[in-house]
């Protein structure tokens, strides 16, 4: 286990440090790096809370089961089973709601460091809580620790984003961003191996696969305290120039750092003639309107372009796809997910998002067709087992491309410091929402649609692929003011029913796009 983890560790710090080597020369130092690694921890936690829960399934239902067993004499029926389980399993995203809508609050009040500092909390009564259930003989400490766990993740996803954003130049925000999603895949995959049954996946030791959540926690906490505020909060939120001009030197290494402090006041002076934004206000005002419509879009695009059917279920797809070694190809999955989303963390900032985006959708469509024809129409052939592995491996490789790493990034992108809190708070609840109901819909639709579940994917990555294709601007290389200011012009124009051409200037990357502005 200790080989393990240590491994993965290692694993996760050379790919930042090739990272490093990679960027060099463009704005990195070692105490970005630090601060970065240190925020990431935050998503590894997000992947591994998702991806533990799914090899160690039938153990804990057994204790489940005994428990019962244990206090009335009598064993729990299949049915009340599946929905205890059903509960347990999804109830993490239920405090992944929660925790992803007060993230906008918490994150004004405290600031981002404070605040990623405190949501660890969660993280040791969530694990302590379900690491004790065992011991304790309550299969009900495992469903609150999750509740509490999932609110934890909640925060991360808002918070990793939002820092990480914040502290990157802005000609490596894309790539910085990805290392949110890179975080989360190595999670998964440290979930998968380590749930293997002949590592914490036994029947003795699922307590502590659980709880280890714990650990990293710690050691985030001990991290968090060399890692400085997010400098765009301490000067636009709290308006204290100094101290960020302080951090902006630590984190490039030099103090010529006019530029961002400029870029920076800009910003505050404008959010100083505006009034504070709250969730309504997202969506009253004409000049959010249409990034939080794309913002929501693009988190519903990651959700139900079904990639947590394949992460939660491709042991059972393989299975029936007749692999013996079905939990082997699993991992396999793991493996190609990391493995694509370092290839998207180099391609960012070359190929843009959009583009990225659109390919990943487009990527994915293709390999559920091909799962579909596989599972379906080539039943009991030797092809099929090729095909599904590669139909799978493709879908999944085609996600961490685009729509994986690029959602969570791009709404503080589309955001100014204004109304970045709420828009990612939004963001980040319609993410949860859509991905437990994936969870809750997906057996059924399975037992309800047999090989041809993924048709509805397919019909809906084919809407998401249009939706981008027309309404999506490119960000990349774009200051957050600029990015902010063409959907204002765009907006302002709209209300006067009049297209400036500036606004055409500033926002369309792409003639669809412009032909977007021109008409709305
Ligand atoms: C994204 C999704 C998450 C999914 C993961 C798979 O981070 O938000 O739900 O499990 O990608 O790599």
């Amino acid at each position: 286990f200790v080989l393990h983890s240590s491994l993965l560790f290692s694993f996760f710090c050379i790919l930042q440090y090739v990272f490093l080597l990679f960027v060099q020369g463009k704005q990195v130092t070692w105490c970005l790096m630090f601060c970065v690694s240190t925020a990431v921890i935050g998503s590894l936690q997000f992947g591994y809370n998702t991806g533990v829960i799914n090899a160690p399934d039938e153990k804990v239902q057994n204790f489940i089961r005994n428990v019962t067993q244990e206090r009335s004499g009598e064993p729990m029926d299949k049915s009340t089973l599946t929905t205890v389980w059903s509960v347990t399993v999804s109830i993490f995203n239920v405090g992944g709601m929660i925790g992803s809508l007060t993230v906008g609050t918490l994150v004004d009040k405290l600031g981002r460091r404070k605040c990623m500092l405190l949501s660890n909390i969660l993280a040791l009564i969530g694990g302590g809580l379900m690491g004790l259930s065992s011991m304790c003989t309550s299969y009900e400490l495992i469903i609150v620790g999750r509740l509490v766990i999932g609110a934890f993740c909640g925060l991360c996803t808002g918070l990793t984003p939002m820092y990480v954003g914040e502290i990157a130049p802005t000609a490596l925000r894309g790539a910085f961003g990805t290392l949110h999603q890179l975080g989360v895949v190595i999670g998964i995959l440290i979930a998968q191996i380590l749930g293997l049954e002949l590592l914490l996946g036994s029947q003795y030791l699922w307590p502590l696969l659980l709880a280890l959540t714990v650990v990293p926690a710690v050691l985030q906490c001990v991290m968090l305290i060399f890692c400085p505020e997010s400098p765009r909060y301490l000067l636009i939120t709290l308006n204290q120039e100094e101290e960020a001009r302080q951090v902006l030197t630590r984190l490039r290494g030099h103090s010529d750092v006019e530029d961002d402090i400029h870029e920076m006041k800009e910003e505050a002076l404008k959010m100083s003639m505006e009034k504070k934004v709250s969730i309504p206000e997202l969506f009253r005002n004409s000049a959010y309107r249409q990034p939080i419509i794309i913002a929501i879009i693009l988190q519903l695009s990651q959700q139900l372009s079904g990639i947590n059917a394949v992460i939660y279920y491709s042991t059972k797809i393989f299975r029936y796809a007749g692999i013996t070694e079905a939990v082997y190809a699993t991992i396999g999955v793991g493996a190609v997910n990391t493995l694509f989303t370092v290839i998207s963390l180099f391609l960012v900032e070359r190929a843009g998002r959009r583009t990225l985006h659109m390919v990943g959708l487009a990527g994915m469509t293709v390999c559920a067709l091909l799962m579909t024809i596989s599972l379906e129409l080539l039943q009991g052939t030797s092809a099929i087992s090729v095909l599904a592995i590669l139909a799978v491996f493709g879908f999944v490789a085609s996600f961490e491309m685009g729509p994986g790493p690029i959602p969570w990034f791009i709404v503080a992108e589309l955001f100014a410091q204004g109304p970045r809190p709420a828009a990612i708070a939004v963001a980040g609840c319609c993410n949860w929402t859509a991905s437990f109901l994936v969870g809750l819909l997906f057996p059924k639709l399975l037992d309800l649609c047999q090989a041809y579940v993924f048709i509805i994917f397919l019909v809906l990555l084919i809407i998401f692929f249009m939706f981008t294709y027309f309404r999506v601007p490119e960000t990349k290389g774009r200051t957050f003011e600029d990015i902010a200011s063409g959907f204002s012009n765009a907006a302002g124009s709209n209300a006067a029913n009049y297209t400036s051409p500036e606004g055409a200037i500033t926002m369309p990357v792409s003639p669809s796009s412009e032909k977007f502005q021109m008409t709305e």
